[in-house]
């Protein structure tokens, strides 16, 4: 007889950030703080996108410094390595590998209407190297890897999900049922955190104005000293409105931070000034941040638990991976 008092298997998640600068109020509300959320109720695989980084140019002394501490500051916004795999992708070889692979089920055609593409070749005019364009094909093959069924990011990463879901597709249809075909998954506010100096571009830690962003590792101070003197739009309500791009977004982050609802906010501050909202905002985001800065510098002081901790997870991240590149391999034709 069948044994069927086997749990049924959790539905499965993955999502990773780029490994350089600091995380800003946009990683933490757009994709981090869901990432911590989603850790008891899914089989969560999270990761350090180190592999994507060298698209722009690194210094290699600040690069492994930088990996360093931003895998510490997954730690410390309470990503738990007892809860999901916690890993560092360039650890986990089958990464590069599936990547090949997918380049040549990619369309040049698909990867020239990447928007990110667009945007970066602008950028960094000088370095439009090939790992740049085919970057998604990349992301399509951290995905595709573990089968991952949800792909919780903010709402920039939308195409580069959906030409994943694309790809798997495409592949099926080809050969035969291999890859799940992953969901993207947006948080309640936050999606889409934009800079306080210019609220109709997303928030970044590459913008040549750090005044527009808040980076998780700024003080009380800076916070603050940021939120007041973000742009806001004419008028004076504290409402939302399609031609009020500033409120929107200081809303979009209280809400994000708080739980509360727009019109909970709205409700809090009727008969309020701009002035007063964004104190409350500002006051709200160095509350947020208060805890996790203490975790961080406590967990920067212990370099050989942080070292543990990546060392453990690639095994366990690779487990799954080297299963699904032989099944495509497989597939494909190879004869390993
Ligand atoms: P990255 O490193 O730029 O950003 C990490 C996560 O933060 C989200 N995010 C934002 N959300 C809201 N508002 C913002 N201003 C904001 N800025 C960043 C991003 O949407 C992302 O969820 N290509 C990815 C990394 C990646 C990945 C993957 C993601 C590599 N492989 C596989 C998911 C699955 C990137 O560059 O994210």
């Amino acid at each position: 007889m069948e044994n069927n008092t086997e749990a049924p298997r959790k539905k499965r998640v993955l999502s990773m950030s780029q490994s350089t600068g600091m995380f800003t109020l946009g990683n933490y509300l757009g994709a981090l703080k869901n990432h911590v959320a989603l850790q008891d109720e899914y089989e969560c695989f999270y990761a350090l996108a180190d592999l994507h980084a060298i698209t722009v140019r690194q210094d290699p002394a600040e690069f492994r410094k930088n990996t360093r501490n931003v895998y510490a500051m997954l730690m410390a916004v309470g990503l738990d390595p007892e809860k999901c795999v916690l890993f560092i992708q360039s650890m986990v070889p089958e990464h590069a590998q599936l990547a090949w692979i997918l380049n040549c089920y990619t369309q040049f055609g698909e990867l020239s209407r990447m928007t990110q593409f667009k945007d970066k070749s602008a950028r960094h005019a000088d370095n439009i190297n090939a790992g740049l364009f085919t970057y998604p094909c990349l992301m399509a093959a951290d995905i595709l890897l573990y089968n991952a069924d949800y792909v919780p990011v903010g709402h920039d990463q939308k195409q580069h999900v959906e030409l994943a879901r694309d790809i798997a597709e495409r592949f099926n249809n080809l050969y035969s049922p291999t890859f799940t075909v992953p969901e993207v998954m947006f948080g309640k506010a936050g999606a889409r955190v934009m800079s306080l100096q210019d609220p109709t571009k997303k928030m970044s830690k590459s913008d040549e104005n750090m005044s527009g962003t808040i980076l998780l590792t700024d003080t009380p101070e800076e916070i603050m000293k940021k939120f007041k003197r973000a742009k806001t739009d004419s008028g004076s309500e504290i409402r939302r409105g399609e031609d009020k791009p500033g409120i929107n977004n200081l809303i979009d982050i209280y809400s994000g931070v708080t739980g509360k609802s727009y019109e909970e906010i709205e409700r809090e501050f009727e008969g309020k000034g701009y002035g007063d909202f964004k104190t409350a905002v500002g006051e709200a985001v160095v509350a947020e941040l208060r805890p996790v800065q203490e975790k961080y510098a406590q967990l920067q002081k212990d370099k050989a638990y942080l070292e543990n901790c990546w060392h453990e997870a690639a095994p366990k991240a690779e487990a799954v991976a080297r299963r699904t590149l032989q099944k495509v391999m497989r597939k494909v034709g190879y004869l390993a």
